[in-house]
């Protein structure tokens, strides 16, 4: 088997995977999403990805498939895959309509997951660390929902890509940087962990709260709240966390060295205890 697709109740290849140029998906990028990952044929952190899920298509009014429903034919796909470390991709929108802004009287939600093989960071780019850069957020003002409108994010994440850098960090008019284009940030100063806290403004990251959960047993002390440029530029190390990208190391902001310019302890710790709980699962 390999790469596989499901869509709107059909089990196919990836490429005879097809929506209608009606889709709203398509014309207005009218739809939700969820990343997900698995190891060693397990699918990690599901329920809570479900959840994330389950509020984002309340909060644009996106009636789909029950929750159940949803977690089987999941289950179901990457089953069919028979891939032990893939991506999952889940796509959720508003189904087929002549193209009216309005939501259509009588749409089926379009139902799209993909699974294929999971490409993260290697070994050695873990072990190098990351280069990221800073630009302005102009996103919406609710990033707390995962849509598939995604364009600030696209942009961002080339301007890394041009500058050399992994990823493209945002900061908002008053100077806080909020988190990546596609990662939670976090700082450590003197030993403990800062990061955004949750709202409109950041998208609640299930590996961020995973790595909060993680600093709790470990008795690392964590703060959510306001990070600035200049506390993340002084921080004595930087690190992302995300599904693919799991938790990263960062040794450059803007080119600005952070703390010894190497892959911080209290990142190095966190990863090991994050990979002792994927295999412990
Ligand atoms: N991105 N912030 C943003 C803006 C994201 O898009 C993501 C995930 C995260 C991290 O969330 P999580 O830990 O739940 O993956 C934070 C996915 C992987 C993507 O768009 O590819």
């Amino acid at each position: 088997m390999g790469e596989m697709a499901f869509l709107n109740g059909d089990i196919l290849p990836i490429a005879e995977a097809k929506v209608s140029v009606n889709d709203r998906g398509f014309l207005f990028g009218d739809g939700v999403y969820e990343v997900m990952r698995t190891y060693a044929g397990r699918i990690w952190a599901l329920e809570p990805h479900l959840e994330r899920l389950a509020r984002s298509m309340r909060c644009i009014d996106l009636k789909g498939p029950a929750l159940g429903e949803m977690r089987s034919r999941i289950e179901e796909t990457y089953r069919r895959s028979e891939l032990p470390d893939a991506q999952i991709y889940l796509e959720l929108t508003r189904g087929v309509g002549p193209r009216t802004h309005a939501f259509p009287a009588a749409a089926q939600p379009t139902f799209l997951i993909t699974v294929r093989g999971a490409k993260g960071p290697t070994q050695e780019e873990r072990e190098r660390g990351a280069r990221i850069i800073t630009v302005p957020d102009t996103r919406w003002a609710r990033c707390d929902i995962k849509s598939v409108n995604l364009l600030p994010n696209v942009l961002a994440k080339q301007q890394a890509k041009s500058a050399g850098a992994l990823e493209a960090v945002f900061f908002r008019p008053d100077d806080q940087v909020t988190e990546g284009s596609s990662t939670s940030l976090f700082a450590v100063k003197a030993g403990r962990l800062l990061t955004r806290e949750e709202g409109p403004q950041i998208l609640s990251g299930i590996t961020r709260r995973i790595v909060l959960d993680l600093a709790r047993e470990l008795n690392v002390a964590a703060d959510e709240g306001p990070l600035s440029l200049k506390e993340l530029l002084q921080a004595d190390e930087v690190f992302l966390t995300g599904t693919t990208t799991e938790i990263m190391p960062v040794v450059t902001v803007n080119d600005r060295t952070i703390g010894t310019g190497v892959p911080g302890p209290v990142a190095r710790t966190l990863y090991n205890a994050f990979r002792r709980r994927i295999e412990g699962s």
